[in-house]
């Protein structure tokens, strides 16, 4: 089992998890407001270890639209296999206009995965 830290508390998690339904399931109200569609960037985090040496292109292309390549990672596009620690960037208490997280993310990583190295 991968210890996931979120903000600073660690949690023992289900190996295989996309790293958003991952973070919920500790308890934290991430944002996932395109339903982890790699559209929204909500599902950011910034990794305090354990980033991933790949990613799908569409969290690359999304991250380089935002100008954020380099700088966050998208949890809906990450799968949770190994120890990670992460601080994620939008959570639903800091977001006033938000009524909920968003709609709930598939299991496996939508949209279909194209695995590159990390730019
Ligand atoms: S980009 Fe929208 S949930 Fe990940």
């Amino acid at each position: 089992m991968p210890k996931l830290t979120v903000n600073g508390v660690e949690n023992q998690v289900e190996s295989g998890q996309r790293l958003v339904l991952a973070i919920e399931g500790t308890g934290v109200n991430i944002g996932h407001r395109c339903g982890g569609n790699a559209k929204c960037t909500t599902c950011r985090v910034n990794f305090v270890s354990g980033e991933p040496a790949t990613m799908t292109e569409a969290e690359r292309d999304v991250l380089t639209e935002k100008g954020a390549l380099g700088e966050v990672r998208l949890s809906c596009q990450i799968i949770c296999d190994h120890d990670m620690s992460v601080e994620p960037g939008f959570l639903l208490e800091n977001e006033e206009e938000w009524d909920d997280t968003g709609p709930t993310p598939e299991t496996s990583i939508t949209p279909d995965p194209v695995w590159i190295s990390k730019p």
